[in-house]
């Protein structure tokens, strides 16, 4: 069981992080297929940008799941514990720095993982958060600033010193950005030298995949990203793997992974209705913090933002259509058995009907028609495992 403070997290895997990603539309599906904790997009601790519609987004919901974790970004401790503070009022119950963002629009400022290379200047950051909030303040960094400094376990160690509480690393230096493969030796570093629960994340996209980081590392817990988009489910499969259910009591419907089944295709729909309601009501909505009401872009812009979010999360979920039918052909293919027959056609088929969708649902400029199009493209085409059956 993970601890952070006064929270017992519900599982293992909890979902990383994402700016322009991690609204709170995603972070509700993502909680609801079994992410243990989800963490809001990375808020600046700027104080004259916080009435803008973007940080007033990143603020903490009241529909969020437990644990409600803000993140927050910067270089001037400061400014750092005065951002904490009013993400707490604000109604944030776990506040965490982001040290493992590699964008360069962040790291010329030296914020992000590029503080990794001032250690003194992350100490002053850390010590001021965590004396300015009466809640838990966790820590995500990267190895290191580059492949020769790797200094993730002497920031750990003093991370856990002034007090954070838990800590997420990403298997890859700042100079790595998103290149190469993670690597979990850091990570097991890490952990070796600290008593505080720590997350092993970098490239982890299977349940199985999951059960090696951990063997690895011996980390409490795996911090999933990427491999969340368009396949929030990723957690379910990973819960699954890591507690497998006994044989008879095991849901038919997981049982075939890569396939399309009808909870899938309700939780897309679902996903969708969620972003329209949450940016559409975005000016009254339920926020914690009354400076919604303040929100600087006007309802139909709202709406608009909407219909572009979702188009990415929708495209992301067609990829991973695509994806599983490819992989039923791939299966197909290596049965001789069946490798002529119809399945492969059919197979064939349904990827060119999915990436036709694709391209129509992107030139929708409506949220209802973008309901109504998904809601008729499900009910009309069969995803499922059973077009080869
Ligand atoms: C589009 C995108 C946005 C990200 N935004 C943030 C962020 O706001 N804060 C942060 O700490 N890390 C951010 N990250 C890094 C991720 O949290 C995570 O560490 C990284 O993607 C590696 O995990 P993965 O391989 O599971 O994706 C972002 C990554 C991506 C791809």
């Amino acid at each position: 069981m993970i601890n952070i403070g006064p929270y017992q997290l519900d599982g293992q895997a909890v979902l990383a992080p994402m700016a322009g990603i991690t609204d709170q539309p995603f972070r509700q599906v993502c909680h609801r297929m079994g992410a243990a904790m989800v963490t809001a997009e990375m808020s600046t601790s700027k104080a004259d940008l916080r009435q803008t519609s973007k940080s007033l987004l990143r603020l903490a919901d009241a529909a969020d799941s437990e644990p409600r974790v803000i993140q927050i970004v910067g270089t001037d401790p400061a400014e750092m514990a005065i951002a904490a503070r009013y993400h707490v009022d604000a109604g944030a119950q776990i506040v965490d720095i982001n040290m493992g963002c590699p964008a360069k629009k962040v790291c010329k400022k030296l914020a992000g993982s590029a503080l990794m290379k001032n250690p003194s200047l992350v100490a002053d950051i850390l010590k001021q958060v965590v004396d300015s909030v009466d809640v838990p303040v966790t820590l995500k960094i990267r190895t290191g600033w580059d492949l020769e400094n790797r200094n993730a376990v002497q920031i750990a160690r003093m991370a856990e010193d002034i007090g954070i509480q838990s800590l997420a690393v990403h298997g890859r230096s700042r100079a790595c950005r998103f290149n190469g493969l993670a690597e979990y030796d850091t990570i097991a570093e890490v952990v070796a030298a600290v008593n505080i629960p720590v997350f092993a994340n970098g490239d982890i996209d299977s349940g199985q995949n999951a059960q090696k980081v951990l063997n690895h590392t011996a980390a409490s817990g795996v911090m999933v990203g990427r491999a969340a988009q368009g396949r929030p489910w990723i957690f379910a499969e990973i819960n699954q793997y890591l507690n497998p259910l006994p044989k008879n009591a095991q849901k038919t419907s997981t049982n075939r992974p890569g396939c399309f089944t009808a909870w899938q295709k309700g939780l897309i729909i679902e996903h969708l209705e969620l972003i329209h309601d949450y940016y559409a009501r975005f000016e009254t909505q339920n926020l914690l913090h009354r400076v919604a009401k303040r929100s600087t872009i006007n309802k139909d812009q709202a709406i608009d933002l909407a219909v572009k979010i979702s188009r990415k999360h929708v495209c992301w979920y067609f990829n991973q259509m695509v994806q599983c039918a490819s992989n039923l052909m791939k299966e197909h293919t290596s049965d001789f058995s069946v490798a002529t027959s119809s399945c492969l056609v059919a197979e064939n088929q349904a990827i060119k009907t999915i990436e036709i969708a694709k391209k129509q649902f992107n030139t929708l400029l409506v949220a209802k028609d973008q309901l109504q199009f998904l809601k008729q493209f499900f009910s009309e085409t069969n995803l499922k495992g059973d077009i080869a059956a």
